[in-house]
C-alpha cells in the first residue's frame, strides 16, 4: 500500500464530514435519473444518468467520484464534472472556456445554489447556479424533464460582472458522462438529395467530432443528430440507447471523447468555430437546447419519445391539423404563368388537397426570376408572368375552392437585384476578396437589425397586403459564404451567432404577429431540420428527393428524431417508373402532398 501522509489523512477526513452536507440533484423522467452530487470542495459532479432508480437509499449511495486509474495518486478523487472549465484538474476536453480580463484562461466554477419548479404539469425544470470563486463569473445550467416523454432538454448562460469583455471559446449546452464497455455511434451525413443517410461506427479511445460551418443552416454534410448505443450496437428494439439532438439552425458540434479509463463524454452546443464571443459585463450568453432521451430498449423507442415529446410541447402547432397540398415545382419549375397556375389550382382541388402551394419564380420586374440566377430580394410579383399579382392568384385559388401558399426566401439576395442595388452593404460578402456565389446569391447580413427588419417586413408586407395567404414555404438554399459581415466590422468572430439570432429574432417577430399562418421550413432540401426552428414551422421539407425508394430511407432516418407529422412528403415524377399508388404510399406516411401535374398521370392513377 502507498504511504499516506497525515495531511492527507486529514483532508480525507474532512472530506468525509463535508459530505454530511452534500447537495443532491435529481433530474428525472419517469424511466431515468440524471444525478447530480456536490464534492467536498463544493464543484457539482454527474454522479449517476441511467434507468430511473427505485430507492431513496440507491441515490444516497452513489459516489460522487468515479473510480480513477492506479496512475492518479491525488487524495480528493476525481469526477465527472458537471460542466468543467478549463485550466483544472481534468485533461480532457471541458464544456467551458474563458479568457478573463487579466488574461487568465482558467475557470472552475462551484454549485452555490439550485431550484426545481413544476412549470407545467409533467414538466419540471431544475436551475443550477455555479460560479467562479476566483472571478465574478456564472454559469446556471437549466435542466427540463419531461416526466412522461422522458426527455431531458438543458441548456446554458452565461455571464459575468469583470470591467471589460471576457472572451468565451468554448461554451457547450451540455456535457454526459458514460462509462461502458463499449460505444457506438450512429451518425447522419449526405448532400443534396441523398439526406441523412446513417452510418455507424465504434467509439474508441480520443474524439470524434460531428459539426458544420455552414452558418445559414445546421445540415447538409452533417446533420444535426446521433444516436449513441451503451454496451452494443444501436439497434431497433433493445439495448441502452442515448439520441440527442441540438435546437440550433446553425454551425454545431457534438464531441465524442473516449478517456484514458474508457470513460465517454458527449458535449453538444454551438460550434465555436471562428466564434469566439466577446461577452460584456452583464450581457448573458445563452446557448441552445440540447434535447435527449435515455432509452433502455434501442432507437425505436427513443424515437417514439421524441415524438410525443415533440407534439406536446415543441413542435409549432404539435397537436394541430396539417394543410395538405399541391405544389407546381417539379411541374414548372420557374416556367408558368397565370393561367397555367389557375389550371393547377383546379387540379388541386381534383386531387382532394387542401391548398395550392406556388413555389420560386414568382417575382422581381426589374431582374425578373426566370431561373435561379436573379431577382432575389425583390418580392413584388413578376408583371410579365402575373399581370394580376398575388391578389389575382388568390382570387382563382378561391374560384377553384383551394387555400393559398406562397414560397419565399427572404434572407438572401442575388446580386442581381433592386435589393442589392439598394443596400450591397446587407449582403455577407467580402470587399477585398472575389465573391463566390452559391447557386448565384448570397446571404443576408441578420447580424444586421436593419436586415432582420427588412426580412419580417418581407412577410409582414406580404400578409397585410394579401392576408389570404394561408402558408409560406420558407426556403434557404445557401450556406454563407464570402464570411465577412459589413456590419460587425471588426466583430466578424459574432457573426455566426449573432446572424442565427437574428433569424429567431424575425421568426419571433412572424409569430406574434401572424401566429396562424402555418410555414414550412425548407433548405435546399432538407438542410434546416432542427427543434429550434420547428417552433416556429410547424413541418420541414426532407429531401428534394421524391423518389419513393430513396424516400423510405431519408423519411425514416429523419423520423428516428422527429414526427411525421412534421417532415413533408410529395407525390412527384422523379421516378416515374414507381407506381403511382407506392409514390403516394410513400408520401402519405408523412405530411402529405403532390408536386406533379396531372397530366403526368393516366386516367387509370
Ligand atoms: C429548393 C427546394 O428544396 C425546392 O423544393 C424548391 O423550392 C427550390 N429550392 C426552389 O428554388
Amino acid at each position: 500500500m502507498k504511504h499516506v501522509s497525515f495531511f492527507a489523512l486529514l483532508l480525507l477526513v474532512s472530506v468525509l464530514t463535508l459530505n454530511a452536507q452534500q447537495t443532491v440533484i435529481c433530474i428525472s423522467t419517469e424511466e431515468t435519473d440524471l444525478i447530480f452530487k456536490t464534492a467536498p470542495s463544493g464543484r457539482l459532479y454527474q454522479s449517476y444518468f441511467g434507468k430511473r432508480l427505485m430507492h431513496e437509499t440507491d441515490i444516497q449511495s452513489l459516489p460522487y467520484y468515479i473510480a480513477r486509474p492506479a496512475s492518479d495518486d491525488s487524495v480528493v478523487p476525481r469526477g465527472w464534472e458537471v460542466y468543467p472549465g478549463s485550466g483544472a484538474e481534468d485533461f480532457f476536453e471541458p464544456a467551458f472556456a474563458v479568457r478573463h480580463n487579466d488574461g487568465n484562461l482558467t475557470s472552475i466554477l462551484y454549485y452555490r445554489s439550485h431550484q426545481v419548479n413544476e412549470i407545467e404539469p409533467g414538466v419540471v425544470q431544475t436551475v443550477i447556479r455555479l460560479a467562479d470563486d476566483s472571478y465574478p463569473l456564472e454559469v446556471t445550467l437549466y435542466y427540463v424533464s419531461f416526466v412522461r416523454e422522458n426527455v431531458i432538454k438543458s441548456w446554458t448562460e452565461i455571464r459575468h460582472h469583470e470591467k471589460k469583455p471576457v472572451v468565451l471559446s468554448q461554451y457547450a449546452s451540455s456535457m454526459l458522462y458514460f462509462e461502458s464497455a463499449a460505444y457506438f455511434l450512429r451518425e447522419y451525413s449526405g448532400d443534396w438529395a441523398r439526406e441523412a443517410q446513417r452510418s455507424d461506427q465504434e467509439l474508441k479511445f480520443g474524439k470524434k467530432i460531428i459539426d458544420t460551418k455552414l452558418g445559414s443552416r445546421a445540415a447538409m454534410h452533417a446533420y444535426p443528430f446521433f444516436q449513441l448505443g451503451l454496451g452494443q450496437e444501436v439497434e431497433e428494439d433493445r439495448g441502452r440507447v442515448l439520441a440527442g439532438t441540438i435546437g440550433w439552425t446553425g454551425n454545431f458540434r457534438f464531441t465524442f471523447e473516449v478517456d484514458n479509463v474508457g470513460n465517454l463524454r458527449v458535449i453538444s452546443g454551438i460550434n465555436p468555430y471562428a466564434s469566439d464571443y466577446e461577452l460584456q459585463p452583464a450581457e448573458v450568453f445563452r446557448t441552445p437546447e440540447f434535447i435527449y432521451t435515455l432509452s433502455e430498449e434501442g432507437v425505436g423507442k427513443a424515437s417514439r419519445d421524441l415524438h410525443r415529446w415533440a407534439v406536446n410541447h415543441q413542435l409549432k402547432d404539435g397537436k394541430g391539423d396539417r394543410l395538405t397540398l399541391l405544389n407546381n415545382w417539379e411541374a414548372t419549375g420557374c416556367d408558368f404563368d397565370e393561367a397555367m397556375l389557375a389550371g393547377l389550382m383546379r387540379e388541386a382541388k381534383e386531387l382532394g388537397v387542401d391548398m395550392f402551394l406556388l413555389d420560386d419564380g414568382w417575382f422581381g420586374n426589374k431582374y425578373p426570376r426566370v431561373d435561379d440566377h436573379a431577382g432575389l430580394g425583390d418580392w413584388e410579383a413578376m408583371r410579365s408572368k402575373l399581370p394580376n399579382g398575388i391578389p389575382g392568384l388568390i382570387a382563382s385559388a378561391k374560384e377553384a375552392g383551394v387555400k393559398f401558399g406562397i414560397w419565399i426566401e427572404p434572407e438572401m439576395v442575388n446580386p442581381g437585384s433592386e435589393l442589392f442595388e439598394k443596400h450591397p452593404e446587407w449582403a455577407i460578402t467580402l470587399p477585398n476578396r472575389d465573391t463566390y456565389y452559391y447557386r448565384n446569391q448570397l446571404v443576408l447580413d441578420l447580424s444586421n437589425p436593419q436586415v432582420q427588419d427588412h426580412v419580417f417586413g418581407v412577410v409582414d408586407r406580404l400578409l397585410t397586403e394579401n392576408p389570404e395567404i394561408s402558408y409560406f414555404k420558407w426556403d434557404c438554399n445557401s450556406p454563407i459564404t464570402n464570411v465577412y459581415s459589413p456590419y460587425l466590422k471588426e466583430k466578424q468572430n459574432h457573426l455566426y451567432i449573432h446572424h442565427i439570432r437574428g433569424i429567431y429574432n424575425v421568426l419571433q417577430r412572424v409569430e406574434s404577429k401572424y401566429p396562424h399562418v402555418a410555414m414550412m421550413m425548407c433548405s435546399g432540401g432538407g438542410a434546416r431540420c432542427d427543434y429550434e426552428g420547428l417552433k416556429y414551422y410547424s413541418e420541414f421539407w426532407p429531401s428534394d428527393n421524391t423518389d419513393p425508394v430513396d424516400r423510405l430511407y431519408i423519411q425514416w432516418n429523419f423520423s428516428q428524431f422527429f414526427p411525421i407529422k412534421s417532415m413533408a412528403a410529395h407525390v412527384t415524377s422523379w421516378n416515374p417508373s414507381a407506381s403511382i399508388k407506392f409514390r403516394t404510399d410513400v408520401a402519405m406516411m408523412c405530411k402529405f402532398g403532390f408536386d406533379i401535374s396531372l397530366k403526368e398521370m393516366t386516367p387509370d392513377e
